[in-house]
């Protein structure tokens, strides 16, 4: 399978149609210095340029004294689609490397969400490397791979696996569905349409930092799904849960997937259709606020306290400003969503992905 091309004028794994798997990871920096930042983002750089065409990391000479330059599981694959997406955390500006002056006004810390039981093992981060591919191995080999060429200047903090159906199961590339069996994606805004894309996704110099022009800000959250009770909920309540039917997707009271909400459409008792605490009516609001959904979905085997799945949606979104974008959605939700019934969020954390990088670049050049 072919190759996403690695340069650009923005970052690819943003706007890229969605590959079958994530492999998520959040570093720590370690070095003091900025002139060592400058160097590990060279270094992941040509390694990631290279990964993103099939091509094994490094250059060995055959030492056979020396341990291997590439790790080896991905030799003789094809590039699978693989993207690599790289962003800093609200932390890397915290004045060690001296660059507090330029974090970005849209850059903060998410204040607390209702139905938040976040863990810090889950959540921030220095810096962030997103992984895509259409090959679980391949995408695993991106993170290894760079986490080795990072040591002594980075540690990984946390990291999550994801999958959703594969394009082989799903030629068709109808709307996958998440773990509950809906289907999840139908209400992003069109990847195709630049002038969206412009308005929804790209950070903008206009904003305040020129540095990040044509990056993108991204929130991650692990959602961890109690997946034994919704399976015991049912299809009625599943349904008013999400405003949405599962088997076609369609809003309540429609019946194609894409057809427009009637929002205001009460039934035979007086009852909205849509109920006003359904997740895809709370989530749309007024329809001012708009984020680009790229998540998938884990499962980490089970939580052995409980012996119940730990499995959920690692919910990836990107933006332009997330002040006026995700946290205004996240806080609707927070309050009154039905879908808080059966999910708690984990895992949280906020970058700034760099703008796309030009050959002979390496990404983050803007900011230094
Ligand atoms: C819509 C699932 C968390 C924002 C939807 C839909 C589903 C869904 C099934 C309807 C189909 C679609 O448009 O994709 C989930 C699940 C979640 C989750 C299972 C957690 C486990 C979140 C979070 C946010 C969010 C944390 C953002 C704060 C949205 C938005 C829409 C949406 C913006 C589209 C609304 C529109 O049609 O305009 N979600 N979601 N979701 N969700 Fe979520």
């Amino acid at each position: 399978q072919g190759a996403v091309p690695f340069y650009g004028g923005h970052q690819a794994g943003i706007v890229t149609p969605v590959q079958d798997f994530i492999c998520f990871a959040a570093f720590d920096v370690t070095a003091s210095s900025l002139a060592e930042v400058r160097k590990l983002f060279q270094a992941w750089t040509a390694a990631a340029a290279n990964m993103a065409q099939g091509i094994m990391v490094g250059q060995d000479d055959g030492n056979e004294l020396l341990p291997p330059s590439d790790t080896g599981e991905a030799a003789g694959l094809t590039p699978s689609r693989t993207t690599i997406t790289f962003g800093a955390g609200t932390s890397f500006f915290d004045g060690r490397f001296g660059l507090a002056g330029k974090k970005p006004e849209a850059l903060q810390d998410l204040p607390a969400f209702g139905g938040d039981e976040l863990r810090p093992e889950w959540c921030g981060g220095d810096l962030c490397v997103q992984v895509c591919a259409n090959d679980m191995q391949i995408a695993f080999h991106a993170i290894r791979n760079l986490a080795r060429i990072a040591r002594g200047k980075a540690v990984l903090r946390w990291t999550q696996e994801g999958f959703q159906r594969t394009g082989y199961s799903d030629p068709a590339k109808a709307t996958p569905r998440n773990l509950m069996g809906f289907k999840d994606g139908t209400g992003n805004p069109d990847v195709k349409d630049e002038q969206e894309m412009k308005k929804v996704v790209w950070a903008d110099s206009a904003d305040g930092s020129g540095w990040i022009h044509g990056g993108s800000y991204m929130v991650v959250r692990r959602i961890r799904m109690r997946i034994e009770v919704w399976d015991r909920s049912t299809l009625a309540d599943q349904e008013a849960t999400f405003g949405r039917h599962r088997n076609s997707g369609a809003p309540l009271g429609a019946s194609g997937e894409f057809d427009a909400p009637d929002m205001e459409k009460k039934d035979a008792s007086g009852k909205p259709v849509i109920p006003a605490t359904s997740h895809f009516k709370l989530a749309r609001g007024d329809g001012s606020a708009k984020i680009l959904r790229r998540s998938y979905s884990y499962s980490t085997g089970i939580d052995h306290k409980t012996g119940q799945l730990d499995a959920g949606l690692l919910f990836v979104c990107y933006q332009r400003d997330p002040r006026k974008q995700f946290v205004p959605i996240q806080k609707a939700l927070g309050k009154s969503d039905k879908l808080n019934e059966y999910i708690v969020h984990i895992g949280s954390a906020v970058f700034a992905c760099f703008p796309g990088v030009k050959e002979g670049g390496y990404i983050g050049d803007t900011l230094f």
